[in-house]
């Protein structure tokens, strides 16, 4: 008798067992550890790699804000895995793929672009903005005066900074970024910090400064471009400004 009894209670128990997934200080689902190359979800995989510098929610970062439907209608996706990929050399902007010495699969690289394009992208956005990427070569001089007549207002004569927007021409700024990121602001504009887009216009209402001014073209974009690039110095930051400039008449740098 004692015998048979103890076969059924360790029968139910082996039911028990088998039936559920439950044992005194297991952890739960929930609780177990996930591997790093385990996690897909776009939210995460964005707050771990990305909201650092391109901001929480993709907005208000140093660097330009992802959550933009302008942006992501033009930039496509073999571009933002490209970017994501291998980063921009030169730039903060580091190499995310493994093959690169970052910390992210291929397939974490396609999550984390499908999810800005879901999350933040509006596909009805197809307004016929200027390219993202184009090989057309900008001229300084044409450049200038278009800086003169679409941006000066806010950046100040020549750029070096206005009452309504800082300096776009100091070389240490310039060091940082790259050309594409310069032609990426002017034609999607920082809608984030009040920077209107190509064609004048911030979330929709024309800005004021831009009032009455065509959009921006191709050519155009690149000849502004060309005209901000032609600040870049061999030596970004100099002159001190404590020591005057070096290749004119004030104290010589050592
Ligand atoms: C350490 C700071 C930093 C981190 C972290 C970072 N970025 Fe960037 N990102 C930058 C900078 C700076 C640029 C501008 C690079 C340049 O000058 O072209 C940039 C540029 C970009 C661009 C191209 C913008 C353009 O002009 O077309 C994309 C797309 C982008 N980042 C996506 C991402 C994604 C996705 C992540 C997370 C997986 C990420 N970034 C994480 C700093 C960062
Ligand atoms: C309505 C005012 C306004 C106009 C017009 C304007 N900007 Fe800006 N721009 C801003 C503001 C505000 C920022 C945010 C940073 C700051 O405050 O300086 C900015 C930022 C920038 C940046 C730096 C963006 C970054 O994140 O690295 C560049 C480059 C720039 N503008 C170029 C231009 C050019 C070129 C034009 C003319 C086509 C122009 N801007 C016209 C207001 C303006």
């Amino acid at each position: 008798m004692m015998q048979r009894l103890t076969s059924l209670s360790m029968a139910i128990i082996g039911v028990f067992l088998v039936g559920c997934d439950w044992m005194p200080g297991k952890p739960t689902r929930a609780e177990e550890s996930v591997l790093p190359t385990d996690v897909h979800a776009f939210n995460t995989l964005y707050s771990a790699n990305c909201s650092g510098c391109h901001g929480a929610n993709g907005q208000f970062g140093a660097a330009r804000p992802l959550n933009d439907p302008l942006y992501l209608s033009l930039a496509d996706t073999a571009y933002l895995v490209q970017v994501t990929t291998d980063g921009v050399h030169g730039s903060l902007m580091p190499p995310f793929a493994r093959k690169q010495g970052g910390g992210l699969t291929n397939q974490q690289v396609s999550d984390i672009v499908n999810g800005m394009h879901r999350t933040w992208g509006n596909a009805d956005d197809s307004q016929a903005a200027p390219p993202l990427v184009s090989s057309t070569k900008g001229n300084p001089a044409r450049g200038s005066s278009l800086f003169a007549s679409h941006c000066a207002a806010c950046h100040g004569k020549g750029g070096t900074g206005g009452r309504t927007a800082g300096s776009v021409v100091d070389s240490t700024y310039l060091s940082l970024v790259s050309d594409q990121s310069l032609r990426s602001v002017i034609i999607c504009g920082r809608l984030d910090l009040g920077m209107p887009n190509w064609q004048g216009t911030l979330n929709g209402s024309p800005a004021s400064e831009r009032d009455g001014l065509p959009p921006l073209n191709d050519r155009q974009i690149s000849d502004l471009v060309a005209f901000l690039a032609s600040h870049r110095v061999e030596f970004p930051g100099a002159p001190f400004p404590s020591l005057g400039n070096p290749r004119g008449s004030g104290t010589q740098v050592p």
